[in-house]
Protein backbone atom coordinates (compact mmCIF):
# COMPACT_ATOMS: atom_id res chain seq x y z
CA UNK A 1 0.00 0.00 0.00
CA UNK A 2 1.44 3.25 -0.70
CA UNK A 3 1.19 5.09 2.56
CA UNK A 4 1.76 8.67 1.11
CA UNK A 5 -1.16 8.22 -1.36
CA UNK A 6 -3.21 6.99 1.16
CA UNK A 7 -2.73 9.85 3.30
CA UNK A 8 -3.08 12.42 0.62
CA UNK A 9 -6.43 10.99 -0.13
CA UNK A 10 -7.30 10.80 3.29
CA UNK A 11 -7.01 14.92 3.28
CA UNK A 12 -8.67 15.03 0.32
CA UNK A 13 -11.65 13.30 1.51
CA UNK A 14 -11.15 14.84 4.72
CA UNK A 15 -11.77 18.52 2.83
CA UNK A 16 -15.03 16.81 0.64
CA UNK A 17 -16.53 16.01 4.26
CA UNK A 18 -16.03 19.45 5.41
CA UNK A 19 -17.35 21.32 2.34
CA UNK A 20 -20.17 19.17 2.66
CA UNK A 21 -20.85 19.80 6.26
CA UNK A 22 -20.15 23.12 6.41
CA UNK A 23 -16.16 23.60 7.38
CA UNK A 24 -16.46 22.01 10.86
CA UNK A 25 -12.72 20.78 12.58
CA UNK A 26 -12.80 17.35 12.00
CA UNK A 27 -12.38 15.12 15.00
CA UNK A 28 -9.45 12.76 15.31
CA UNK A 29 -12.10 9.75 15.06
CA UNK A 30 -13.14 11.22 11.63
CA UNK A 31 -9.93 11.41 10.76
CA UNK A 32 -8.70 7.91 11.67
CA UNK A 33 -11.90 6.86 10.15
CA UNK A 34 -11.14 8.75 6.73
CA UNK A 35 -7.79 6.96 6.65
CA UNK A 36 -9.50 3.56 6.77
CA UNK A 37 -11.62 4.37 4.44
CA UNK A 38 -9.22 5.10 2.06
CA UNK A 39 -6.70 2.62 2.64
CA UNK A 40 -10.23 0.47 1.43
CA UNK A 41 -10.64 2.73 -1.55
CA UNK A 42 -7.24 2.29 -3.13
CA UNK A 43 -7.09 -1.57 -2.65
CA UNK A 44 -10.58 -1.97 -3.96
CA UNK A 45 -9.77 0.17 -7.01
CA UNK A 46 -6.82 -1.01 -7.46
CA UNK A 47 -7.76 -4.62 -7.45
CA UNK A 48 -10.77 -3.40 -10.33
CA UNK A 49 -8.12 -1.55 -12.31
CA UNK A 50 -10.37 1.67 -11.66
CA UNK A 51 -7.71 3.39 -10.15
CA UNK A 52 -5.83 6.73 -11.79
CA UNK A 53 -3.27 8.51 -10.09
CA UNK A 54 -1.72 12.04 -11.27
CA UNK A 55 1.87 12.71 -9.40
CA UNK A 56 3.89 15.97 -9.85
CA UNK A 57 7.79 15.51 -8.71
CA UNK A 58 6.50 12.22 -7.43
CA UNK A 59 3.77 13.25 -5.13
CA UNK A 60 0.13 12.77 -5.65
CA UNK A 61 -1.93 15.95 -6.95
CA UNK A 62 -4.93 14.06 -7.73
CA UNK A 63 -6.61 10.67 -7.98
CA UNK A 64 -9.69 9.16 -9.91
CA UNK A 65 -11.67 6.30 -9.10
CA UNK A 66 -14.44 3.76 -9.47
CA UNK A 67 -15.30 1.37 -6.49
CA UNK A 68 -18.55 -0.75 -6.33
CA UNK A 69 -21.16 2.10 -4.04
CA UNK A 70 -21.43 1.74 -0.70
CA UNK A 71 -24.95 1.60 -0.85
CA UNK A 72 -25.57 -0.19 -3.67
CA UNK A 73 -29.00 -0.16 -5.02
CA UNK A 74 -29.12 -2.56 -7.72
CA UNK A 75 -26.48 -5.70 -8.27
CA UNK A 76 -22.84 -4.51 -9.33
CA UNK A 77 -23.23 -0.25 -8.76
CA UNK A 78 -20.98 1.95 -9.21
CA UNK A 79 -19.41 4.98 -8.05
CA UNK A 80 -17.05 7.46 -9.97
CA UNK A 81 -15.10 9.78 -7.94
CA UNK A 82 -11.64 12.49 -8.55
CA UNK A 83 -10.20 14.02 -5.43
CA UNK A 84 -7.19 16.42 -5.83
CA UNK A 85 -5.54 18.93 -3.88
CA UNK A 86 -7.77 21.55 -4.73
CA UNK A 87 -5.31 24.34 -3.55
CA UNK A 88 -2.75 23.34 -6.32
CA UNK A 89 -5.32 22.48 -9.05
CA UNK A 90 -4.14 23.89 -12.40
CA UNK A 91 -5.06 23.34 -16.15
CA UNK A 92 -3.17 20.07 -16.54
CA UNK A 93 -4.18 18.70 -13.90
CA UNK A 94 -8.03 19.44 -14.95
CA UNK A 95 -7.48 18.43 -18.24
CA UNK A 96 -5.91 14.77 -16.78
CA UNK A 97 -9.20 14.55 -15.03
CA UNK A 98 -11.11 15.13 -17.63
CA UNK A 99 -9.59 12.51 -19.61
CA UNK A 100 -9.64 9.54 -16.35
CA UNK A 101 -13.74 10.30 -16.05
CA UNK A 102 -14.10 10.08 -19.99
CA UNK A 103 -12.38 6.67 -20.07
CA UNK A 104 -13.10 5.23 -16.75
CA UNK A 105 -17.04 6.40 -17.00
CA UNK A 106 -17.65 4.89 -20.40
CA UNK A 107 -16.58 1.69 -19.42
CA UNK A 108 -18.84 1.93 -15.82
CA UNK A 109 -21.43 -0.56 -16.16
CA UNK A 110 -25.31 1.41 -15.73
CA UNK A 111 -26.37 3.29 -12.65
CA UNK A 112 -22.93 4.23 -11.80
CA UNK A 113 -22.94 6.90 -10.51
CA UNK A 114 -20.93 9.40 -10.24
CA UNK A 115 -20.54 12.53 -7.29
CA UNK A 116 -19.83 16.71 -8.28
CA UNK A 117 -19.25 19.47 -6.53
CA UNK A 118 -21.48 22.26 -7.59
CA UNK A 119 -18.53 24.47 -8.28
CA UNK A 120 -16.83 21.19 -10.81
CA UNK A 121 -20.04 21.26 -12.64
CA UNK A 122 -19.31 23.38 -15.53
CA UNK A 123 -16.04 21.77 -15.80
CA UNK A 124 -16.88 17.96 -16.03
CA UNK A 125 -20.30 17.92 -16.81
CA UNK A 126 -20.00 17.67 -20.59
CA UNK A 127 -17.32 14.65 -19.78
CA UNK A 128 -19.89 12.49 -17.59
CA UNK A 129 -22.96 13.15 -20.62
CA UNK A 130 -19.89 11.81 -23.54
CA UNK A 131 -19.77 9.05 -21.33
CA UNK A 132 -23.41 8.59 -21.10
CA UNK A 133 -24.15 9.52 -17.60
CA UNK A 134 -27.56 11.58 -17.72
CA UNK A 135 -30.05 11.92 -14.80
CA UNK A 136 -28.54 15.21 -13.06
CA UNK A 137 -29.97 14.99 -9.25
CA UNK A 138 -28.86 17.55 -6.65
CA UNK A 139 -28.05 16.58 -3.01
CA UNK A 140 -29.61 19.44 -1.27
CA UNK A 141 -28.80 20.54 2.74
CA UNK A 142 -31.40 22.56 4.57
CA UNK A 143 -31.23 24.56 7.30
CA UNK A 144 -35.16 23.83 9.02
CA UNK A 145 -35.31 26.89 10.68
CA UNK A 146 -34.40 28.94 7.23
CA UNK A 147 -36.24 26.87 4.97
CA UNK A 148 -39.14 27.68 6.93
CA UNK A 149 -39.34 31.49 7.69
CA UNK A 150 -38.62 31.26 3.40
CA UNK A 151 -41.16 29.38 3.02
CA UNK A 152 -43.84 31.34 4.64
CA UNK A 153 -42.58 34.67 3.82
CA UNK A 154 -42.60 33.61 0.00
CA UNK A 155 -45.66 31.29 -0.63
CA UNK A 156 -47.61 31.10 3.71
CA UNK A 157 -49.07 27.79 2.27
CA UNK A 158 -51.70 26.56 4.56
CA UNK A 159 -51.35 23.30 6.62
CA UNK A 160 -54.64 21.83 5.33
CA UNK A 161 -55.67 21.23 1.24
CA UNK A 162 -59.05 21.87 2.05
CA UNK A 163 -58.82 24.82 -1.01
CA UNK A 164 -57.88 21.76 -3.30
CA UNK A 165 -60.67 19.63 -1.94
CA UNK A 166 -58.24 16.53 -0.25
CA UNK A 167 -58.30 15.26 2.89
CA UNK A 168 -54.87 15.10 4.67
CA UNK A 169 -54.54 12.25 7.40
CA UNK A 170 -51.71 11.68 9.72
CA UNK A 171 -51.06 7.92 8.70
CA UNK A 172 -50.57 6.10 12.36
CA UNK A 173 -51.43 2.38 11.45
CA UNK A 174 -49.46 -0.71 10.13
CA UNK A 175 -52.26 -1.59 7.72
CA UNK A 176 -52.68 2.52 6.19
CA UNK A 177 -48.53 1.81 4.93
CA UNK A 178 -49.56 -0.91 3.05
CA UNK A 179 -51.77 0.89 1.01
CA UNK A 180 -48.92 3.79 1.16
CA UNK A 181 -45.94 1.12 -0.02
CA UNK A 182 -48.42 0.28 -2.83
CA UNK A 183 -49.39 4.53 -4.13
CA UNK A 184 -45.24 5.08 -3.98
CA UNK A 185 -44.33 2.58 -5.90
CA UNK A 186 -46.71 3.32 -8.60
CA UNK A 187 -46.15 6.94 -8.64
CA UNK A 188 -42.47 6.07 -8.86
CA UNK A 189 -42.61 3.54 -11.72
CA UNK A 190 -44.89 7.05 -13.45
CA UNK A 191 -41.49 8.66 -12.84
CA UNK A 192 -39.21 6.39 -13.35
CA UNK A 193 -36.20 9.43 -14.44
CA UNK A 194 -36.83 10.96 -11.02
CA UNK A 195 -37.31 8.17 -9.37
CA UNK A 196 -33.19 7.12 -8.68
CA UNK A 197 -33.57 4.11 -7.19
CA UNK A 198 -36.52 4.09 -5.45
CA UNK A 199 -39.03 1.68 -7.24
CA UNK A 200 -36.78 -1.36 -6.70
CA UNK A 201 -38.25 -4.11 -4.60
CA UNK A 202 -34.71 -2.82 -1.60
CA UNK A 203 -35.23 0.17 -1.65
CA UNK A 204 -39.02 0.04 -0.99
CA UNK A 205 -37.94 -2.39 1.90
CA UNK A 206 -36.22 0.05 3.46
CA UNK A 207 -38.44 2.75 3.47
CA UNK A 208 -40.99 0.87 4.34
CA UNK A 209 -38.73 0.00 7.33
CA UNK A 210 -38.03 3.42 8.13
CA UNK A 211 -41.53 4.73 8.10
CA UNK A 212 -43.22 1.39 10.32
CA UNK A 213 -40.18 3.15 12.89
CA UNK A 214 -41.50 6.01 12.05
CA UNK A 215 -44.81 4.96 13.36
CA UNK A 216 -43.36 2.97 16.12
CA UNK A 217 -41.05 5.76 17.74
CA UNK A 218 -42.90 9.11 16.50
CA UNK A 219 -39.59 9.76 15.01
CA UNK A 220 -41.49 10.85 11.64
CA UNK A 221 -45.12 12.36 10.61
CA UNK A 222 -46.42 10.47 7.33
CA UNK A 223 -49.27 11.93 5.78
CA UNK A 224 -51.85 10.42 3.37
CA UNK A 225 -53.61 12.30 0.92
CA UNK A 226 -57.23 11.55 -0.10
CA UNK A 227 -59.64 12.21 -2.49
CA UNK A 228 -63.00 11.08 -0.69
CA UNK A 229 -61.98 7.60 0.28
CA UNK A 230 -58.75 7.06 -2.27
CA UNK A 231 -55.51 7.79 -1.36
CA UNK A 232 -53.77 9.90 -3.79
CA UNK A 233 -50.48 10.88 -2.07
CA UNK A 234 -47.83 10.34 -0.12
CA UNK A 235 -45.31 12.79 1.90
CA UNK A 236 -43.07 11.46 4.28
CA UNK A 237 -40.88 13.06 7.30
CA UNK A 238 -38.36 11.48 8.87
CA UNK A 239 -35.56 11.77 11.76
CA UNK A 240 -32.40 9.89 11.25
CA UNK A 241 -28.70 9.87 13.26
CA UNK A 242 -26.47 12.88 11.43
CA UNK A 243 -23.25 12.37 10.51
CA UNK A 244 -21.72 13.53 13.66
CA UNK A 245 -22.30 12.22 17.37
CA UNK A 246 -25.65 13.34 18.64
CA UNK A 247 -26.95 14.58 16.03
CA UNK A 248 -29.95 14.17 13.89
CA UNK A 249 -30.99 15.31 10.97
CA UNK A 250 -34.55 15.38 8.54
CA UNK A 251 -35.02 13.53 5.65
CA UNK A 252 -38.50 14.39 3.31
CA UNK A 253 -40.36 12.12 0.38
CA UNK A 254 -43.28 12.75 -2.21
CA UNK A 255 -45.41 10.80 -4.23
CA UNK A 256 -48.44 12.53 -5.28
CA UNK A 257 -50.70 10.83 -7.97
CA UNK A 258 -50.61 12.95 -11.69
CA UNK A 259 -54.43 13.99 -10.92
CA UNK A 260 -53.03 15.78 -8.07
CA UNK A 261 -50.33 17.71 -9.45
CA UNK A 262 -50.05 21.42 -9.92
CA UNK A 263 -52.38 22.56 -6.45
CA UNK A 264 -49.73 22.96 -3.91
CA UNK A 265 -49.81 19.81 -1.96
CA UNK A 266 -46.33 19.92 -1.67
CA UNK A 267 -45.51 22.78 -0.11
CA UNK A 268 -48.47 22.67 2.42
CA UNK A 269 -46.40 18.75 3.24
CA UNK A 270 -42.88 21.21 3.56
CA UNK A 271 -45.16 23.75 5.93
CA UNK A 272 -45.95 20.80 8.57
CA UNK A 273 -42.63 18.75 8.48
CA UNK A 274 -40.57 21.73 9.12
CA UNK A 275 -42.71 22.49 11.49
CA UNK A 276 -42.27 19.51 12.98
CA UNK A 277 -38.46 19.14 12.77
CA UNK A 278 -37.87 22.67 14.39
CA UNK A 279 -40.26 21.31 17.00
CA UNK A 280 -38.07 18.00 17.52
CA UNK A 281 -34.96 20.15 17.60
CA UNK A 282 -33.94 18.68 14.04
CA UNK A 283 -31.25 21.07 12.56
CA UNK A 284 -30.74 20.14 9.23
CA UNK A 285 -32.59 18.13 6.41
CA UNK A 286 -30.98 16.60 3.57
CA UNK A 287 -32.27 15.14 0.42
CA UNK A 288 -31.50 14.10 -3.04
CA UNK A 289 -33.65 15.02 -6.30
CA UNK A 290 -33.79 15.35 -10.25
CA UNK A 291 -37.48 16.74 -9.85
CA UNK A 292 -37.60 20.33 -10.77
CA UNK A 293 -40.56 20.66 -8.80
CA UNK A 294 -38.76 20.42 -5.54
CA UNK A 295 -35.34 21.55 -7.07
CA UNK A 296 -37.54 24.88 -7.45
CA UNK A 297 -39.04 25.05 -4.19
CA UNK A 298 -35.56 24.45 -2.40
CA UNK A 299 -34.19 27.54 -4.33
CA UNK A 300 -37.16 29.19 -2.84
CA UNK A 301 -36.51 27.87 0.96
CA UNK A 302 -32.50 28.35 0.36
CA UNK A 303 -31.61 24.61 0.71
CA UNK A 304 -27.40 24.61 -0.30
CA UNK A 305 -26.35 22.15 -2.95
CA UNK A 306 -23.95 20.30 -1.56
CA UNK A 307 -23.72 18.09 -4.56
CA UNK A 308 -24.35 17.41 -7.61
CA UNK A 309 -24.94 13.49 -8.94
CA UNK A 310 -24.99 12.26 -12.30
CA UNK A 311 -26.54 8.57 -12.56
CA UNK A 312 -25.68 6.80 -16.00
C1 LIG B 1 -42.54 16.35 -7.44
C2 LIG B 1 -43.95 16.45 -6.89
C3 LIG B 1 -43.96 15.96 -5.46
C4 LIG B 1 -44.37 17.94 -6.94
O1 LIG B 1 -45.69 18.00 -6.60
P1 LIG B 1 -46.68 19.29 -6.61
O2 LIG B 1 -46.96 19.71 -5.23
O3 LIG B 1 -47.81 18.95 -7.47
O4 LIG B 1 -45.80 20.40 -7.28
P2 LIG B 1 -46.34 21.66 -8.06
O5 LIG B 1 -46.63 21.29 -9.47
O6 LIG B 1 -47.43 22.29 -7.24
O7 LIG B 1 -45.05 22.56 -8.05
C5 LIG B 1 -44.44 23.07 -6.89
C6 LIG B 1 -43.64 24.28 -7.31
O8 LIG B 1 -42.68 23.89 -8.30
C7 LIG B 1 -42.88 24.63 -9.49
N1 LIG B 1 -42.61 23.76 -10.63
C8 LIG B 1 -43.36 22.72 -11.07
N2 LIG B 1 -42.77 22.15 -12.13
C9 LIG B 1 -41.64 22.86 -12.37
C10 LIG B 1 -40.61 22.77 -13.34
N3 LIG B 1 -40.62 21.85 -14.30
N4 LIG B 1 -39.58 23.65 -13.27
C11 LIG B 1 -39.54 24.61 -12.32
N5 LIG B 1 -40.50 24.74 -11.36
C12 LIG B 1 -41.53 23.87 -11.40
C13 LIG B 1 -44.33 25.09 -9.45
O9 LIG B 1 -44.54 26.24 -10.24
C14 LIG B 1 -44.48 25.35 -7.96
O10 LIG B 1 -43.84 26.56 -7.60
P3 LIG B 1 -44.62 27.92 -7.30
O11 LIG B 1 -45.44 27.69 -6.07
O12 LIG B 1 -43.52 28.92 -7.09
O13 LIG B 1 -45.47 28.18 -8.51
C15 LIG B 1 -44.94 15.62 -7.74
O14 LIG B 1 -44.82 16.02 -9.08
C16 LIG B 1 -44.70 14.12 -7.68
O15 LIG B 1 -45.14 13.45 -6.76
N6 LIG B 1 -43.98 13.57 -8.67
C17 LIG B 1 -43.78 12.12 -8.79
C18 LIG B 1 -42.91 11.53 -7.69
C19 LIG B 1 -41.62 12.28 -7.50
O16 LIG B 1 -40.90 12.56 -8.45
N7 LIG B 1 -41.35 12.61 -6.25
C20 LIG B 1 -40.24 13.43 -5.90
C21 LIG B 1 -39.05 12.62 -5.61
S1 LIG B 1 -37.82 13.72 -4.96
Amino acid sequence: MDKDLQEHLADWLGQEQQRVQGAKKLTRQEKAFLAGRAGIILKTAAKNRSLRVLRARSKPVAVVYRIPSNRPRIKNQQALFFMMDREKTSRKTRAWIKEQLRSLGAAAPRATVATLMPGDEKLYRSVLLAAGFQNRYEILKGDTKVALRNLRQRKDPPRDLTHAGLNLVRLTSASQLKEAMRLQKSVILKFKRHGYFSHTPKQLREDLKCYREALKEKSGVLLGVYQGSRLRGLMAATIHPGDRPGERTGSLAFFLHPSIHGQGITKTGYRIFLEFFVRRKVRTFWGGTSQPAIQHLSRLMKRQIVAVIYVK
